[in-house]
């Protein structure tokens, strides 16, 4: 018998479903392995009000009941108290913070993110026991836009010290302090930035198809990631980040940012864990920590399945018009969920 492994209720806490034809091809991919999911809200038209997430929720359900999408609400200056308290009676407890611009389908984004009415829905969020996700980046220099955005994190965990916060795809090692410091703040880590650097995305040719926000960085920072993540450090989760874009928009100029890396996460991840001996962490790392953190209850305990059977992974995903390429296409794993 070859060696395997059980993961109890694998949770994906950050990632891109999209509409229409993505959704479809690329959903399958995340449900086979995850029962659950926080989802992400950037979609042509945001996901910014209590009946949007309901229309999204229901799209999703409709299209796997077994999955559990946790929808995030689109953070815009126009978001009411009124609205909040509508949402949260929903169900939905995560808003997503996006600074303006600062990524895909981000021009609905908050600009000034510390302004009074900003505040002010903050802090009835804090009184709902919402979590407030944020996509910490600065219209800085690329390199230094997460480093330069933790002041206003340090802040808003400050003013609200029982408001959730979440780093979402922490990528800079200069962040991780904020953990520590922090009661209320915590993580997600992408499998990208535990293992890819710059010089991944740029330092042979160019792979349009490595490029992400926040961009990949330093072997410091990766293997900084990599360390928390292997240590399944209490306050930090996994979330892929699977963000699908059509090959065509990741080979024009410009170039979408996202990495689709939802084909074979679970079974990459074994490699990676299996790889530096911490085989034994990956449960929290892609369950526990999160069920814990987020405050998550499931009715029933699905168990998934992984042995040690090598399998590739798919060159593309196709489209009626056009592909997708995921995160390390046509590589060998040595893992398969059976
Ligand atoms: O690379 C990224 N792609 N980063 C994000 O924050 C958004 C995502 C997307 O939606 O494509
Ligand atoms: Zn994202």
């Amino acid at each position: 018998m070859s060696q395997s492994l059980i993961l109890k209720n694998p949770l994906d806490m950050h990632l891109h479903l999209r509409e229409g034809e993505v959704l479809e091809s690329v959903f399958p991919y995340t449900y086979q392995g995850f029962v659950g999911g926080v989802v992400m809200p950037n979609l042509s038209t945001p996901i910014s009000n209590a009946h949007l997430a309901l229309e999204y929720y229901n799209t999703l359900k409709a299209l796997c009941a077994d999955f559990t999408p946790l929808i995030t609400i689109y953070l815009t200056p126009k978001l009411s108290i009124q609205e909040l308290h509508q949402i949260k009676s929903l169900g939905f407890k995560i808003l997503k913070l996006y600074p303006k611009g600062a990524t895909t389908n981000s021009q609905d984004g908050m600009s000034e993110i510390l302004a009074p009415q900003t505040l002010e829905v903050l802090s009835e969020a804090e009184k709902l026991e919402m979590i407030l996700s944020i996509h910490a980046e600065s219209g800085g220099y690329s390199l230094d836009r997460e480093f330069e955005f933790l002041p206003i994190i340090a802040q808003i965990a400050q003013t609200f010290p029982k408001l959730k916060i979440i780093i979402e795809h922490l990528s800079d090692h200069r962040s991780i302090e904020l953990l520590n410091r922090y009661d209320n703040v915590f993580a997600t880590l992408t499998l990208h930035h535990i293992t890819l650097c710059l010089d991944d995305l740029l330092g042979g040719g160019l792979n349009p198809h490595l490029f992400c926000k926040p961009i990949l960085k330093s072997p410091k920072d990766r293997d900084a990631l990599l360390e928390l993540a292997l240590s399944a450090h209490p306050k930090v989760s996994f979330g892929s980040d699977s963000a699908p874009h059509l090959a065509s928009k990741k080979l024009s100029n410009p170039a979408s940012a996202g990495i689709f890396s939802a084909p074979l996460l679970l079974e990459q991840l074994c490699e990676l864990f299996e790889k530096h001996q911490a085989l034994e962490n990956l449960q929290a790392f892609v369950s526990d920590n999160a069920v814990r953190n987020y405050g998550l209850t499931f009715e029933k305990v699905r168990e998934v399945k992984i042995q040690k059977i090598s399998q590739k992974l798919p060159q593309a995903i196709s489209l009626s018009n056009d592909q997708i390429i995921p995160l390390n296409a046509g590589k060998e794993i040595s893992w398969s969920m059976i």
